[in-house]
């Protein structure tokens, strides 16, 4: 599969193609991928921008509100801090001291000309340290899906270790791998997630390093997401799970269901003529359409509201990213909102293109076809 945020104009080289294969661990009930591609490659110029959704401003209202409830909030770090959305969240909630860690230059250059103090590096253990010295050290420290894009949890986790040392709170929020199997989530696995997380594979994870699950949040975002409260203690919090192989077997089974549909559907459209689009150039949008070998013959266009991905195409094809005003341009017959996790949002967002009849499909567990009349996709249940 091709990286999945490898966006490049025409002219541009692409980074290429590596194997994906998700692997698992039965007795610690991680899933991790079988390749490491290089995170400077990845991560170097990273087109992945923290979204400005009502549903995302509503899950940062509802994990700080959390948070606050763990801690006082009074210093907080991000790791993984992007444009520095959420830092700017937690000021506006009334948190005076915010700093973030982002290794990609051109967010982490974003976050400073908006006034997030943020450091341009990857966090480890000496970066850890040296936040752990400052005057005002953090009492909280915030991941949001970031875990899962490391390598190396050793080093992640001896950094949390230093800046928990003191008796500050990490919340780290990962996609749940409970979620992805059971929903059916396979363009959630792509090579920046290196791992699929439990709670169970956490526990594994923190074994002698003296830190402890507290608590833990399960949260709708992107199709299910958990948030793992870790600090300094003994007893992990209570929570049960279950995952098996056979669980694995029919997610996979399901997975080849899903994208036969999908193929099935968007061809059988086209050869009749209707015109179809893509809505939302996430990293799950170029794991369907390489896993469906759609091509602009199939998708005319894929409109995302990020700058940095627009006029680009799409990582593995040759569909070119445009904005969101296409839609209401040409005002094809279908679209197929890949960016399903903000679904309802987007369909009340995007009212002409329904009023004039068009269709969205949306490939979530399976393929739903929401008709004009409808304002969201749960009524086609
Ligand atoms: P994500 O699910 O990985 O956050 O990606 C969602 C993508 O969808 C992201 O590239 C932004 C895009 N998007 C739009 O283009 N319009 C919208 O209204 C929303 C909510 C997202």
């Amino acid at each position: 599969m091709p990286l999945a945020n490898d966006f490049c104009e025409g002219n541009e080289e692409r980074e290429g193609y590596a194997p994906l294969k998700l692997m698992w661990c039965p007795r610690c009930t991680l899933g991790q991928l079988s390749v490491v591609v290089n995170p400077k490659l990845l991560y170097k110029e990273y087109s992945y921008v923290t979204s400005n959704s009502q549903t995302m401003r509503n899950h940062f209202d509802t994990l700080i509100r959390d948070l606050k409830s763990e801690s006082e909030c009074e210093s907080v770090l991000e790791i993984g801090s992007n444009d520095g959305r959420l830092l700017n969240h937690f000021q506006e909630l009334g948190t005076k001291t915010v700093l973030g860690i982002e290794p990609a230059s051109n967010l982490a250059d974003i976050a400073l000309r908006n006034g997030i103090n943020t450091i341009n590096e990857f966090f480890d253990q000496e970066i850890a340290g040296i936040v752990a010295d400052n005057p005002k050290p953090p009492d909280v420290i915030v991941a949001r899906h970031v875990f899962c894009h490391i390598d190396d949890w050793q080093e992640a986790i001896y950094g949390l270790q230093k800046l928990c040392a003191n008796g500050a709170i990490a919340a780290i929020e990962v996609p749940y791998f409970i979620d992805t199997i059971n929903t059916v989530e396979f363009d959630q696995i792509y090579h920046e997630h290196l791992s699929y997380m439990t709670i169970e594979a956490m526990k594994h994870a923190l074994q002698g390093t003296g830190m402890v699950i507290s608590n833990v949040k399960h949260y709708p975002i992107h199709g299910g997401a958990i948030v793992m409260f870790i600090k300094r203690g003994r007893v992990h919090c209570d929570w049960s799970e279950s995952l098996t192989l056979e669980d694995l077997r029919a997610f996979a089974h399901k997975s080849h269901a899903c994208i036969a549909d999908l193929i099935r559907l968007v061809h059988e459209l086209v050869a009749d003529g209707k015109i179809v689009v893509g809505y939302g150039a996430s990293a799950k949008a170029t794991q369907w359409i390489n896993s469906c070998g759609f091509t602009r013959k199939h998708l005319k266009w894929v409109c995302d509201s990020t700058h940095q991905k627009q006029w680009a195409f799409m990582p593995g094809t040759d569909i070119p990213v445009v904005d969101e005003g296409a839609l209401t341009r040409d005002l094809p017959d279908y679209a197929i909102c890949f960016a399903w996790n903000f679904a309802d949002e987007i369909i009340a967002k995007e009212k002409i293109f329904r009023e004039k009849g068009g269709r969205w499909i949306v490939p979530h567990g399976e393929i739903k076809i929401v008709e004009p009349h409808q304002t969201a996709v749960k009524e086609t249940a």
